[in-house]
């Protein structure tokens, strides 16, 4: 066994090698396209942001401010954090750079790493990637069902037909102050069979307890009155209409009255999307999640305006296709060999891979080797239909060989014919192969 190496990727963190990237940027340009034709423009915020801006965004109560950032202090003193999350970034954004003089809705959409000091576990890391959607300036209902269909286009671009879109309501900030007492209230006569994380929120951030994994706690929360019957007319109005639109395009969803998420700053609708269909036994991965939060433009010192966005994990995506055995098409491989022998044959080989560039010609080449023999071998392992080849002589002659790998045959060619003959001949390899 080869020695461990120095260096690894640190906990929590992975490469992604090139044998993955054709299925990230599959994933990548689909998710891409839907966003685009919903009518969403890229943003990129950087990947360092000032730390009070998810103290006040994402919020106190919530866990990742509690204990998943990545602090920063930087030499002349500030406090930035690696960013954990994209929404507070794309509002400060928005106030920042005047977006709210607009036309309304904004409707913006960014995709890369997001950092969160999480117990690595099967697919939690510390460093993820994820691609969101933010609709700014917009209250009605129908935008939430829009962008719950646009996450389902999403999914169904890569071929990801099963899943499961749990959907609540926990209303606005006034109707959460009223469900949380009563939350409390039932909780309080309880407070001996929770678990001990269970106990803390009740005090920090009671609606937390409805999303609690421990076993003991499920009984409790079972029983613990519903947040949906708590809600103002309003929230209780644009739910219906919420699930009157997604009736009506037949999603899959499912209302979870537990589903509280995470992040301080949601409003009435919340969601979430979970891998496989309503009926399996088992509960699948989260692979996105979103919802409304009317309050946080404002808390971040800007005008009272409603918004409303999603983020799904790429890592959870591009895992769930990896299990299926789902591989984008492979990219056709190039089908010719450059071989060089002599340094003029080398300066020669720049410009020539330059006019197969232009004439969009992929080749391969090992401009550093020197022996015939070997670079004959490259070729052989690459398994390329023909190899060209470029000695002194015929590079001081203006000729180049080319080599037909399967049969051997060789023929000279003037240099400046080249491109011509090779489109020519790969056109009618292509042909012979489709008989
Ligand atoms: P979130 O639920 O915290 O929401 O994250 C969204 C998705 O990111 C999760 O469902 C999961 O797929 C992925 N994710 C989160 N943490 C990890 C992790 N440690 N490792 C791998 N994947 C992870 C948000 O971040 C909100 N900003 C979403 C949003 C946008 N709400 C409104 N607009």
């Amino acid at each position: 066994m080869s020695p461990k190496p120095k260096f690894q990727t640190p906990t929590g963190t992975k490469d992604i090698l090139p044998s993955m990237q054709p299925l990230w940027n599959f994933v990548l340009t689909s998710f891409e396209n839907a966003a685009k034709f919903y009518g969403f423009d890229r943003i990129d915020t950087p990947i360092i942001e000032d730390a009070e801006l998810f103290i006040k965004g994402t919020g106190m109560d919530s866990d990742i401010v509690q204990k998943q950032m990545y602090n920063l202090k930087t030499r002349g003193g500030d406090s930035l954090v690696l960013r954990p999350e994209g929404t507070p970034p794309v509002v400060r954004a928005y106030l920042e750079k005047g977006m709210a003089h607009l036309p309304s809705p904004v409707k913006l959409y960014y995709e890369g790493p997001m950092f969160r000091y999480e117990r690595p576990q099967a697919g939690r890391l510390r460093q993820f990637r994820q691609f969101g959607v933010e609709v700014i300036g917009d209250s009605s209902p129908v935008i939430d069902a829009e962008i719950i269909q646009l996450f389902a286009v999403m999914l169904e671009s890569v071929k990801i037909k099963e899943y499961t879109i749990h959907i609540n309501s926990i209303g606005t900030e006034q109707c959460r102050v009223k469900y949380k007492k009563i939350l409390k209230e039932y909780y309080r006569s309880h407070q001996r069979q929770i678990c001990a994380t269970c106990r803390d929120r009740l005090r920090s951030n009671p609606l937390r307890v409805l999303d609690c994994k421990d076993e003991k706690c499920q009984r409790i929360k079972i029983q613990a009155p519903p947040i949906l019957d708590y809600l103002d007319d309003e929230s209780s109005k644009d739910f219906k209409a919420v699930l009157e639109y997604l009736d009506s395009r037949n999603l899959p969803y499912f209302v979870n009255p537990n589903l509280v998420r995470g992040l301080d700053y949601y409003t009435k609708t919340v969601f979430e999307i979970f891998s496989g269909l309503p009926q399996d036994e088992e509960e699948g991965v989260a692979l996105g999640g979103g919802g409304r939060y009317d309050g946080l433009v404002k808390d971040l010192g800007g005008q009272d305006t409603p918004a409303v966005g999603f983020a799904i994990g790429m890592d959870r995506v591009i895992n769930l296709l990896r299990e299926q055995g789902k591989l984008p098409p492979k990219k056709a491989a190039p089908r010719i060999f450059l071989v060089q022998i002599s340094n003029l044959a080398k300066k020669k080989s720049l410009s020539l891979i330059e006019d197969f560039r232009s004439a969009g010609i992929n080749i391969r080449e090992s401009l550093g080797r020197d022996s015939i023999k070997s670079q004959l071998n490259l070729a052989d392992r690459f398994d390329v239909d023909y190899a060209l080849i470029l000695g002194h002589q015929e590079a001081l002659n203006d000729e180049i060989i080319i080599r037909e790998m399967e049969s051997g045959s060789q023929e000279t060619v003037s240099f400046g014919s080249i491109i011509l003959q090779m489109k020519k001949r790969l056109a009618r390899k292509v042909k012979k192969s489709k008989k």
